[in-house]
């Protein structure tokens, strides 16, 4: 496992790229409403990545057809848009956005509600970003990459949610997936070392139901095998000697 430092050149890029992503999900956010197709979002989502001067990261992606993730209630990740299933209110919706910048790859999801949503509905979407932010008060130089693992999993235990371990963060850089692996669950490891100038993408996946998670027949869509509803959240962060960055934030 080689996990690259970045230089303060790459790490510029980086934060451009990431940047970047996040007014495309900011934008994607205000487009959110009942009656849209995820079709809708995808095309959205591709038009303002290339406004932006990037390239949609994910569209061909080992094949993904689509730039942009749109997943709805029980599907947990990798849901392919399509101009058929349409939002509804009370739905949840999860966007996964990344684009290539100069080079240099970002990387991010948010998950939104359409219209009003139940009371649980909206717990499980603010304990999933509420556990992101647990996670990363452990991301600085000197902490072990598990300790942020750890504490995304405290964070989320008391609520008896089902935290996905098949899907995992990853470092980010010239490539969308690189080493290591940012499991959100406990981990016995301390793994290894953090240090300043590793870009990471952590991205805990809180299922409301149990844990496991199964891929329907697309080959892509990750769906939670109770049927429970999943809240995704994730930020690229650059690892420093003091408070990490988190380079996807609008
Ligand atoms: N954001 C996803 C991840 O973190 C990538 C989407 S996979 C793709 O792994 F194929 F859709 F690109
Ligand atoms: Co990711």
């Amino acid at each position: 496992m080689a996990i690259i430092i970045k230089t303060q050149d790459q790490i510029a890029l980086i934060r451009e790229s990431c940047r970047r992503l996040a007014i495309v999900h900011k934008e994607l956010e205000q487009f959110i409403r009942p009656g849209i197709s995820t079709k809708d979002i995808d095309i959205q989502g591709d038009k303002l990545i290339r406004q932006l001067g990037g390239i949609p990261n994910f569209l061909h992606y080992n094949g993904y057809p689509a730039s942009i993730c749109v997943s709805v209630n029980d599907e947990v990740v990798h849901g392919i848009p399509s101009k058929h299933r349409i939002l509804q209110e009370g739905d949840i919706v999860s966007l996964d956005a990344g684009m290539i910048y100069q080079g240099y790859h970002s990387d991010a999801a948010r998950t939104h509600a359409v219209g009003q949503i139940s009371k649980e509905a909206r717990q499980l979407i603010d304990v999933t970003r509420e556990s992101f932010f647990a996670g990363i008060k452990m991301a600085k130089a000197g902490n072990h990459l598990f300790d942020i693992s750890n504490a995304i999993a405290a964070y989320v235990k008391p609520y008896g949610y089902g935290i996905v371990r098949d899907l995992v963060g990853h470092g980010v850089g010239t490539k969308l997936h690189e080493d290591p692996q940012v499991p959100n669950f406990a981990q016995l490891r301390r793994g290894p070392k953090l240090r300043a100038g590793m870009t990471l993408a952590i991205e805990p996946m809180i299922n409301m139901g149990r844990a496991d998670v199964e891929w329907l027949d697309d080959d892509w869509t990750v769906v939670s095998e109770d049927g429970s509803l999943s809240a995704h959240y994730e930020n690229t962060v650059l690892i420093t000697d003091g408070e990490p960055e988190i380079l996807t934030m609008y």
